[in-house]
């Protein structure tokens, strides 16, 4: 829309300001009652020495488009008024006739990777793994509807010293049955036990270094148990990642790396990078501290299996970008990376994105290990579905699959729980708050969203080829909304920030239920088919923004 409207203007200015020009500086006026799209001619005004009073003036003396009703000059501004009828009917057959390819960027591009989730072995699955995984498989969804090829990566940590340890406390107190039974709960208790352990008794430290280097250098049995460790806790994560509908492309660890990093520690010294400092090997950085590539003891660090990594996807999958989305509290990680790439002389450093987020908290505090206590994210996803069953045995109660939907409701909550703020937002973790089906919540979107299925399953589809009228006051809001989403879309993904379809959500579920209170649907008046139609679009952008979102929408509730 902002596109047409921006070509008339351009046509009444002579070309003198690009289209592109025309459309960055159109804004929405201050309220609906001033008009649906402004033009401000301040820029002009400069450049033409005018005064933009007189300039927009006559811009709206000349303006006229098909989809414009009428044109009025306010102050500097030309602000026009959208013909509803005409804009109505654009944007309901569009939609109808897309459906859910509404808003998809149609022209094929590139790969995108996007680093995400990626918790580590042997180790609870933190919520700052849960944001990421909800973050990076929202954005995957949004580069898709880009037009790009999403490849999900899950770079897990499954090496590094840490497993020394683990080998020395599985062969003291480990237990096999119980490790298989609860594996995570079971390596944890065992892992914080040879830390308490080791404080008495420092011999342990040494003799988990052995146990690693023993793992490095490929001891079977070191590297029996490490395999297992893995094997049994990637179940534990499956479990999660099923019943949050994710799905990796790759499980390419850090230990995935393990061959691929003499290479690139090789370039490295062959291009004059690789600086010794006291028995170790960094890069020197500008403006940060030295990155890390080998301790004094040659062994390879987390930098070293990243760098690696980067290498390896760059020429594995050739994208258009990586996106490694981590904590905030990663950030100088991210930046030294990106330079040490940018100072071995490759272009592409430069697409390389850390997207960071800010904590979980809970009651204003961090989330987070408490001497071995830490908050089980399955333990959480448990707590929203048992919610959201009580929910549905209070209201609705006969409600036919039950459990799948309070499945749907709960982890959908605490998916968008997630997504509403910008993804830097510390948020705070409120089961009751985020199950609110009155309140900002995945609940109430996914209940509009069921509320007008429930509607519609009672008239015949509606028909694309009606002549659709304007609906008023109302519905007119809704119509300017949805013709927003495509590029709302673009957006989202150039920003990296899924926030902005949560927001856009239940700005259109807000407004739906606005006019439903206020107008009945199916009354047999002349109207009704554009109402149903209406409807029936909002059904269609609320339920692909759900999908992006990585959030299902059950048609009952
Ligand atoms: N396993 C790491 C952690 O839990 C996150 C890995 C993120 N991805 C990466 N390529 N470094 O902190």
């Amino acid at each position: 829309m902002n596109k047409q409207i921006a070509q008339s203007i351009a046509a009444v200015l002579n070309q003198q300001l690009s289209v592109n020009e025309i459309e960055q500086l159109l804004e929405k006026p201050r309220t609906i009652e001033l008009g649906d799209v402004a033009f401000p001619c301040f820029t002009l005004a400069k450049t033409w020495k005018k005064s933009p009073v007189s300039i927009a003036t006559e811009l709206a003396s000349q303006l006229t488009s098909d989809s414009i009703q009428r044109v009025q000059s306010v102050g500097g501004y030309v602000n026009i008024f959208l013909n509803q009828q005409k804009v109505t009917q654009q944007v309901l057959s569009k939609i109808l006739h897309e459906k859910q390819l509404y808003g998809t960027n149609q022209s094929s591009k590139g790969s995108v990777v996007l680093d995400f989730s990626s918790p580590n072995i042997a180790k609870p699955f933190s919520m700052g793994h849960l944001r990421s995984t909800v973050i990076g498989n929202a954005l995957a969804n949004i580069a898709e509807k880009n037009g790009y090829q999403a490849i999900r990566v899950n770079h897990l940590g499954d090496w590094g010293t840490q497993f020394g340890k683990l080998i020395v406390a599985y062969q003291r107190w480990g237990n096999k049955e119980a490790i298989t039974a609860s594996p995570i709960e079971e390596l944890l208790k065992i892992y914080v036990k040879f830390h308490e352990e080791a404080e008495q008794d420092p011999a342990l430290n040494e003799l988990a270094r052995a146990a690693f280097k023993a793992l490095e250098d490929g001891d079977a049995e070191a590297l029996a148990l490490w395999q297992w460790f893995r094997d049994v806790s990637l179940v534990e994560f499956q479990t999660i990642y099923q019943l949050l509908g994710i799905d990796f492309d790759a499980f390419t660890g850090e230990a995935f790396y393990n061959d691929k990093m003499t290479s690139v520690v090789t370039e490295l010294k062959t291009k004059g990078l690789l600086v010794e400092s006291d028995g170790a090997y960094v890069v020197e950085m500008e403006e940060m501290p030295p990155c890390l590539i080998t301790k004094t003891d040659g062994a390879t660090l987390y930098a070293t299996r990243d760098l690696a990594a980067a290498f390896y996807r760059q020429q594995h999958y050739q994208p258009e970008k990586i996106f490694y989305v981590v904590g905030n509290e990663q950030s100088l990680h991210f930046k030294q990376l990106f330079q040490v790439i940018e100072k071995m002389g490759y272009a592409w450093a430069a697409d390389l994105q850390h997207v960071p987020f800010g904590m979980m908290l809970k009651d204003g505090k961090k989330m987070s290990t408490r001497k071995g206590k830490v908050v089980l994210l399955a333990d959480v996803l448990e707590e929203a579905i048992a919610t959201a069953k009580r929910n549905i045995e209070e209201k609705n109660p006969r409600l036919p699959n039950k459990e799948q939907i309070a499945q749907q409701v709960g982890v959908g909550a605490v998916i968008f729980n997630d997504l509403k703020y910008h993804r830097l937002n510390d948020i705070e973790f409120s089961i009751e708050q985020m199950m609110n089906f009155e309140g900002e919540t995945g609940p109430y979107v996914q209940y509009t969203y069921a509320r007008i299925c429930s509607i519609l399953e009672k008239v015949e589809n509606p028909s694309q080829h009606v002549t659709f009228m304007p609906l008023g006051e109302q519905a007119w809001p809704i119509i300017l909304l949805l013709e927003q989403f495509p590029k709302v879309v673009a957006t989202a993904f150039e920003q990296a920030d899924p926030s902005q379809l949560a927001k856009f959500a239940l700005q259109l579920a807000r407004l739906l239920n606005k006019y439903y209170a206020q107008h009945k649907i199916l009354t047999d008046d002349a109207q009704q088919a554009s109402r149903l139609a209406l409807c029936s679009c909002v059904a269609i952008v609320l339920k692909e923004l759900l999908a992006l979102l990585g959030i299902e929408s059950p048609e009952n509730m």
